[in-house]
This record gives C-alpha cells, sequence and structure tokens, in this order.
C-alpha cells in the first residue's frame, strides 16, 4: 500500500547526484511530487535511470512492491531550471556539490524564488549551516538535514540548526523526516562534522595511523572491526556501551590508553604518499590495499546486500 503523504506534499531536490537521485527516490515513494534539478539534461537522465535501478533492486528484495515502484517513479519530474522546481515547492532540499559559495548563492536564489512559507534544507556533510544561509534575506527557514549514503537505505538524517533557524523549521523537518520512515536524530549546534562525522573520521584517523605506523596491515585493522566491535554498533552505541561495562572502567581504560592515541589535527603522512603515488583507492584499484575488479564489486554487492538485509528487517518485511 502507498503511504499517504501527509504534509508537504510538493517537493524540489536540488542536486541529482549521488545522494540527490536516492533522496528524491524517498520522497517519491512516501507520495509526494518531486521536482529534481541539476545543471544538465544528462545528469538528469543518469539520475532517472539510477533511481529505476534502485526501485528495481527494491522490489528484488522485497522492499516495495511493483505497484508502487512505478507510481513513485512517475512522480518526478526533471528539469534544469532552479525556478521550475522550487517556485511550487512546499520543501527544498538542496544536495549540489560540497562547495561553500556555490551552496551559499543557490540559499539566495531559493530564497527569492520559493514562497515565505517553504522550508530550505541542505545535504552538506561537513559545511556550517549558518555560513551556507548567510546570504538569504530569511534564514529562520533554512536547516541542516544531512542524509547519509546511501540515503534510500541508511535510516540516520541528522537535523542540525543554524544560529538563525527557527526551533518550528527544525520541528517541521524533523517531523517530515520521521513521516518518511527516516530516523532523523536532532543536534542541537552547528558544529563541523555534526555527530556522524566527527565519530566516524576520528576512527578513520586511528585506522589509518596504526597502519601508518605499521602497527597492522590495513586488511587486518578492518578485520579487526568487522569482526569485533562493529559486529555491536549498530545494537549498542558507544555511550550505551560504556553504561554498559561501568563508568569506572570506562575511566581507568581512557587514562590508560588516550595518550597513546593518534591526536594529529592534520591528515595522515600516508594518504598524501599513497595520492601522490596515484593510489586513491576503487578508481585506480590500489588505495590503502590493492583491489581486483572482482574484490571490487564483491566489496560493493556485499555492502548492498547487508544494507537490502537490514532494511528488510527493520521494516519487518
Ligand atoms: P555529486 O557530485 O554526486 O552530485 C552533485 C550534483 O549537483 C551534480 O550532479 C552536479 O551537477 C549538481 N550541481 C552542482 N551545482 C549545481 C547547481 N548550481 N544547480 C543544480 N545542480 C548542481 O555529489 P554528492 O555526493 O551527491 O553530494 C551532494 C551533497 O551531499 C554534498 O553537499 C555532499 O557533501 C553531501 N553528502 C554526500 C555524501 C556522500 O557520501 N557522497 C554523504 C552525505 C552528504
Amino acid at each position: 500500500m502507498e503511504r499517504q503523504a501527509q504534509s508537504f506534499q510538493s517537493v524540489a531536490v536540488i542536486g541529482s547526484g549521488l545522494m540527490g537521485h536516492g533522496i528524491a527516490q524517498i520522497f517519491a515513494l512516501s507520495g509526494r511530487a518531486v521536482w529534481l534539478n541539476d545543471l544538465e539534461e544528462t545528469m538528469l537522465q543518469q539520475a532517472v535511470g539510477n533511481i529505476q535501478n534502485n526501485l528495481n533492486t527494491f522490489v528484488e528484495n522485497g522492499l516495495v512492491t511493483a505497484e508502487e515502484a512505478d507510481p513513485a517513479l512517475a512522480r518526478i519530474k526533471t528539469t534544469t531550471s532552479l525556478e521550475q522546481a522550487a517556485a511550487s515547492a512546499d520543501y527544498v532540499v538542496e544536495a549540489i556539490s560540497e562547495n561553500l559559495e556555490l551552496k551559499q548563492s543557490i540559499f539566495k536564489r531559493l530564497d527569492s524564488i520559493c514562497r515565505p512559507e517553504t522550508i530550505l534544507s541542505t545535504n552538506t556533510s561537513v559545511i556550517s549551516i549558518t555560513e551556507i544561509a548567510s546570504q538569504a534575506n530569511n534564514k529562520a527557514r533554512i536547516v541542516g538535514t544531512h542524509f547519509w549514503n546511501p540515503p534510500h537505505l541508511i535510516p540516520l538524517v541528522e537535523v542540525i540548526p543554524g544560529e538563525d533557524t527557527a526551533p518550528e523549521t527544525v520541528s517541521k523537518a524533523f517531523n517530515l523526516l520521521k513521516e518518511l520512515g527516516k530516523h532523523p536524530v536532532r543536534v542541537k549546534r552547528d558544529v563541523p562534522g555534526f555527530v556522524g562525522n566527527r565519530l566516524q573520521h576520528a576512527l578513520w584517523r586511528e585506522a589509518i595511523s596504526i597502519v601508518d605506523q605499521g602497527i597492522a596491515e590495513a586488511a587486518e585493522v578492518d578485520e579487526v572491526v568487522k569482526m569485533g566491535f562493529g559486529m555491536r554498533l549498530s545494537v549498542l552505541g558507544p555511550l550505551e556501551n560504556a553504561d554498559l561495562v561501568g563508568l569506572e572502567l570506562t575511566h581507568a581504560v581512557h587514562d590508560y590508553i588516550l595518550k597513546y592515541l593518534e591526536a594529529s589535527p592534520e591528515p595522515a603522512p600516508i594518504l598524501q604518499q599513497k595520492i601522490d603515488q596515484g593510489h586513491l583507492g576503487f578508481k585506480s584499484g590500489r588505495g590503502l590495499q590493492t583491489w581486483t575488479e572482482q574484490e571490487m564489486a564483491d566489496t560493493r554487492n556485499r555492502l548492498s546486500n547487508h544494507l537490502m538485509a537490514w532494511n528488510r528487517l527493520w521494516q519487518g518485511k
């Protein structure tokens, strides 16, 4: 059964790349009409093809029926005109490239194109919401909503107010995300990296440093995570775990170990060395590890299958 849209019937998604196409899909599956906007027609065609593929995979995995998928795709209209996409929108999601000047100018334009009550949200990963909103007149209606990749499969969306965001804007965005079946989490303050990327990159910094210092190979570092504490993470957060084991133990462990952990404010030297050698990761078949075509395909499939299975479980399907 198609879910009935309760609010914000008309949505514009600006930027149809990796994140934008998945975000458009979420809104369309909820029964809302979506305008998807990008600079070039070819990008929009590619985005629609990607959504079609995603929906086919959803149907194959029992996450939606064909009867839900086909009308969802039909609800998405594409345009290279920002005015056409945004003029009638009740809610706008910006998912253009991660560039402050570009985002500032888009929000200034959206602020003049959209009706006063329209909410404007940005999917920035790390840029300050306050700075993104700084050239708009009505800053109170601008809010950060940080989806995670792939947005149609990861439930979390961090909701971040800028300094000038109205509390009502935050509540409305939060409630809309819940209606969409996402799992919004409020962040109290507009700080770089919000919550998720601060946590994620604290772990990546340590992992890369361990390889850089020759303590373990990259594959073994990943095994330690995947076969160890990583297994707990989606059911037991670090702060729940600290309480579970007890704060005296947490204090004792930190008292001993923290001085040995990586605390550099700069990227690890090994990253620049690899980049200089052209070892860029999957795109060159070699990064922190060496990858065959088959291994890269297997890794992508493993992630996709895991997320599909998790979503089936989560949605009780
Ligand atoms: P992308 O490069 O795949 O897509 C960006 C799209 O925006 C491109 O299709 C580009 O043509 C379009 N674009 C650029 N300027 C535009 C304009 N003025 N008007 C309309 N369209 C325009 O980038 P991606 O990865 O989808 O990222 C989008 C945003 O989402 C960024 O702010 C990024 O930091 C954020 N984000 C990305 C995540 C990721 O894992 N890639 C995760 C979470 C957030």
